[in-house]
């Protein structure tokens, strides 16, 4: 099939054309639709849709993702699938609202210039890049935006730390972003020992659908190290939309050395008196104020806050999440008004 797909979304009737070789999520993003997505990488299950019309050929993904039987009764995953039929219907798992009905954010691909590359922590880069002048960038708060790395097949992706301004583009053209450096990570490892100033780098995007849950209620974001950035994101956004509640933020890390963006959090507090941040040192005994010590989770469970009618943000790595998550639950969190971003292990040749 040399030609197109024709590709319908049954939740929303909205159809869009699909070359064969390139994802049926990527063409609908970038045909403005709204297909619910996270990792991009075959691993978190969240653009899971049943292939009602044509057939698909199901790439690379993970069991846990979608199992056999799943592929058997006629579910893909839309980020790893491909068409192989001339038409193809799906129908998404989970729900999807009309292009129509949301501001209109295409992901692209383009060429962005290192404004700067430092280590500010032992493990954590910051990365701020220039978007071309000229581009219309838009993007929504807690996305993230895919850096491609030499020799990986697929890039790697990092979460925005700025909100956009009202008019959906990054403040003064720039988007600053946090690289942790992992072990056996091949991404960070290349960002880390090669990103200079002035450097240009491929990227692509804006991806990700983090965002607030719905309702009025205080805002508390949980994040474990480099989570910070889509939860700090999608706080300053509300803020600036004037969200006038209380609005606490709780950031995990190792140690004092590992104490990042405290610059930011502090101006963010000066600006709005109901915003503010306390980071917890989960691996130093004895911790001076104004850091707190232990894990987020023996800290709610300490405490334990009433974070019924609250809205609740956690990011970081899988197990801090969902460790949270549950703890966030034991304080009367209502599941519904809990929104999580996690770095899901994407195809092992696209590293971390
Ligand atoms: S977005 Fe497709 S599996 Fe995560």
């Amino acid at each position: 099939m040399a030609d197109s797909a024709a590709v319908t979304i049954l939740n929303t009737g909205e159809s869009y054309l699909c070359p064969p070789d390139v994802a049926l999520l990527d063409a609908g993003l970038a045909a403005g639709l709204h297909i619910p997505h996270s990792c991009r990488g075959g691993a978190c299950g969240t653009c899971k849709a049943r292939v009602v019309e044509g057939t698909v050929d199901h790439g690379w993904v993970m069991s846990f993702a979608i199992t056999d039987e799943e592929k058997a009764e006629g579910y893909c995953l839309t980020c790893q699938s491909k068409p192989t039929s001339a038409r193809v219907a799906l129908r998404m798992v989970n729900d999807m609202v009309p292009r129509a009905a949301a501001p209109t954010v295409v992901p692209s691909e383009f060429e962005a210039t290192v404004l700067a590359a430092h280590r500010v922590t032992p493990t954590v880069m910051r990365v701020v890049l220039a978007v071309p002048a000229g581009m219309r960038f838009a993007f929504n708060a807690g996305q993230n935006l895919e850096f491609v790395v030499p020799g990986l097949v697929q890039p790697r992706p990092y979460s925005i730390v700025e909100a956009p301004g009202a008019d959906g583009t990054p403040p003064v053209g720039q988007l600053s972003f946090y690289v942790t450096r992992h072990d056996r990570g091949h991404a960070s490892g290349w960002l880390h020992d090669n990103l200079r100033t002035g450097d240009a780098i491929q990227v692509r995007g804006p991806y990700g659908e983090f965002h607030l849950p719905a309702g009025d209620g205080p805002l508390f974001g949980l994040a474990g190290g480099t989570g910070l950035s889509p939860v700090l994101s999608l706080m300053a956004d509300a803020l600036a939309a004037g969200f006038a509640g209380p609005a606490r933020l709780m950031v995990s890390v190792r140690d004092r050395r590992e104490i990042f963006a405290f610059d930011a959090l502090s101006a963010l507090a000066r600006a709005y008196p109901n915003f503010g941040a306390r980071f917890t040192l989960t691996r130093e005994a004895s911790v001076p104020a104004p850091w707190l010590s232990g894990r987020i989770t023996d800290l709610l469970a300490r405490d334990r806050p009433d974070l019924s009618g609250a809205r609740v943000l956690i990011a970081g790595a899988p197990a801090f999440v969902d460790a949270v998550r549950s703890a966030a639950i034991t304080c009367a969190a209502a599941p519904a008004s809990i929104a999580v971003d996690s770095f899901v292990s994407r195809n092992p040749d696209a590293g971390r």
